[in-house]
């Protein structure tokens, strides 16, 4: 699917969906709802997205509205979101501090919120401050709702840009071991990717995490029910070296509240230098969701198995594969699209 060109970029190479259409979605709320063959089709499909950007983009979506409501910061999701609906011809709607800016803070509900924005927009992408917002949302709302992140709760959008990454860059899914590293408390793109990985043969995951921000119970009983192989660990220089990927985060700062020791006791405690990268096997990757600190020293930027760049640039062929699903959109405008081009 994929060919490196001379600079050692991964391109499409091709039209992906041999059959594929459209991945039919309605809500995407948690990524455990996903299963392989959806997430097969959601690759093809941000193949052929990857494809379609490269050649200029696409009108598929230009008569459908997204509204874009985040309630927390966010620069690589809400602006792949954006940027997705723009390259497929849509239009946005959106509001970069919903705290702030929308009636919520003249006390509206959310769901008073959701019941509104159905009447303007054909899909809602949101990102809340609170575990389960998303849930809420989608219970009340007539247009797909795309968790964008809710709380410490889940990322499920990316989880799959995660995984589309894995593919693309290891070409296999099954057979994976994967260290995930850092906040596994708090964060909620580990949370959404354990639930994706456990779709998978024969994975093996190792927890890597400061004592105060381990892997909460509810993630290691779902792993443990779906008989994938984890194990908790301290020592990451030494898993480093045999593992496929290493998948680092970000301590997250803003989720400690006045608890400013754990927060201390946490900070850099998990550190990837240069030292530890060349530790690794020489077609491993490292991944990380961003944005990073200081736990991926910038001298590391520039190792081929520096993954976390392509990752977030991945994001946009996710986002826009998941808009046209959520939409409801035949693909066959955008394979006309590209016999066209390649056509002359
Ligand atoms: N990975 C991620 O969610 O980044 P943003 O917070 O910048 O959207």
């Amino acid at each position: 699917m994929f060919l490196r060109d001379e600079l050692g970029h991964l391109r499409p190479s091709g039209l992906f969906l041999r059959g594929v259409r459209t991945v039919r979605l309605h809500h995407v709320v948690e990524a455990q709802e996903f299963n392989r063959g959806m997430l097969e089709e959601l690759f093809a499909i941000a193949g052929e997205m990857e494809r379609a950007v490269w050649e200029g983009g696409s009108k598929l979506l230009d008569d459908k509205i997204m509204a874009s409501l985040f309630y927390e910061e966010s620069t690589r999701t809400r602006f792949s979101f954006e940027t997705a609906m723009h390259r497929l011809g849509g239009s946005v709607i959106s509001t970069e501090n919903a705290r702030q800016f929308s009636s919520v803070s003249k006390g509206e509900t959310l769901e008073d919120t959701i019941r509104i924005m159905n009447g303007y927009a054909d899909v809602i992408v949101m990102r809340h401050y609170e575990s389960g917002a998303a849930r809420r949302a989608a219970d009340v709302s007539r247009v797909p709702i795309i968790n964008a992140g809710d709380g410490t709760g889940q990322h499920p959008t990316q989880a799959f840009l995660d995984l589309y990454t894995i593919q693309k860059e290891l070409g296999h899914l099954d057979d994976l071991e994967i260290a995930v590293v850092g906040d596994l408390a708090n964060g909620r793109t580990v949370r959404s990717l354990c639930y994706l990985l456990a779709k998978y043969r024969n994975v093996r995951i190792h927890l890597v995490a400061p004592e105060v921000v381990r892997m909460r119970q509810d993630i290691k009983d779902y792993l443990a029910r779906h008989d994938v192989w984890f194990q908790e660990e301290t020592n990451l220089r030494v898993i480093a070296r045999t593992v496929d990927v290493v998948y680092q985060t970000r301590i997250q700062k803003e989720r400690f509240g006045d608890r400013a020791d754990d927060y201390r006791a946490a900070q850099g405690v998990y550190v990837i230098d240069r030292d530890l990268v060349e530790s690794m096997k020489p077609a491993s990757i490292v991944m990380h969701p961003l944005p990073r600190v200081d736990e991926i020293t910038v001298e590391v930027d520039s190792d081929r198995r520096a993954a976390y760049f392509r990752q977030a640039q991945n994001g946009l062929y996710i986002r826009m594969a998941l808009l046209a699903g959520c939409l409801g959109k035949d693909l066959e405008p955008l394979i006309t699209e590209a016999r066209t081009t390649s056509n002359g």
